[in-house]
């Protein structure tokens, strides 16, 4: 895979408003990349205006407003090289009936969102000299737990998602005769908290040499397998 870092680079994170995208987006200033960094809280986006981002007030639920988005980027003249994902959310239940509908609609949306962002931007990561898409994803995928049933399969569903990407990028550089350029990367971590600059800089080191591998796993944090 192509490397040499992510300096010069664009990265689009998708929901960048928690303390995971601040993290990330400090990491990815310091390391010369430029970001857009999209929510859908305007107050939430001003701290990450003010590291330099161009920032993107935006349902990312919202297909429409997710193509109108690369839309007016490419109008832009812009064209990113990576995705970090971090639509995200948490539900609890007692049991498998606990699991309400409710709660697994509110938990879906980050899958929603991955589906709309990593389509809307598929051609650019595929065509950027070093294009990287990487999830946010937990330990629970592993070792479901019935009063997490929905966020589980979510979380399930995500990281099939972004292997199904890795294959894509392996089968059209196969196709076209090319070495391969672009990864799509799961993060597996059991709780975030303390772990957000770790996945910063896990994020970061996709450019660089030794990243992982297209379509990788990668535990990160105490206690991850
Ligand atoms: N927290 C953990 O312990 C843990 C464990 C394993 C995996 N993860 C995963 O790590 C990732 C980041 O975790 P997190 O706790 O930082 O996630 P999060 O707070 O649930 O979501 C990240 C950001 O996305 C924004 N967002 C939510 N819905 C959106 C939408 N429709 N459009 C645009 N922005 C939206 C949120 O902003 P607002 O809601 O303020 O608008 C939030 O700031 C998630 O994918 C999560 O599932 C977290």
């Amino acid at each position: 895979m192509t490397v040499h870092g992510v300096a010069g680079r664009t990265v689009l994170v998708a929901g960048a408003t928690s303390t995971v995208g601040l993290a990330a987006m400090g990491a990815l200033v310091r390391a010369g990349a430029h970001v857009v960094a999209a929510g859908r809280s305007a107050a939430r986006l001003e701290p990450l205006a003010a590291l330099g981002a161009r920032v993107e007030e935006i349902d990312l639920t919202d297909e429409g407003a997710v193509t109108a988005l690369a839309a007016q980027l490419h109008a832009d003249g812009i064209a990113v090289d990576g995705v970090l994902h971090l639509v995200g959310g948490w539900r609890g239940g007692g049991g498998i009936a606990g699991q309400t509908e409710a709660d697994y609609r509110l938990l879906e949306a980050s899958f929603t969102a991955l589906r709309h962002v990593s389509r809307a931007f598929d051609a650019d990561l595929a065509g950027s000299p070093a294009g990287r898409l990487a999830i946010v994803s937990s330990t629970v995928v592993d070792r479901p737990l019935a009063g997490g049933a929905s966020y589980a399969a979510v979380k399930a569903a995500s990281e099939a998602w972004v292997r199904a990407a890795a294959q894509g990028y392996a089968k059209q550089a196969r196709d076209a005769g090319e070495p391969l350029r672009a990864a799509a990367v799961i993060f597996r971590v059991t709780s975030l908290a303390g772990l957000e600059e770790a996945v910063a800089d896990a994020f970061v080191g996709l450019w660089e040499a030794g990243a992982p591998a297209n379509g990788a796993i990668v535990a990160i944090g105490e206690g991850t397998a």
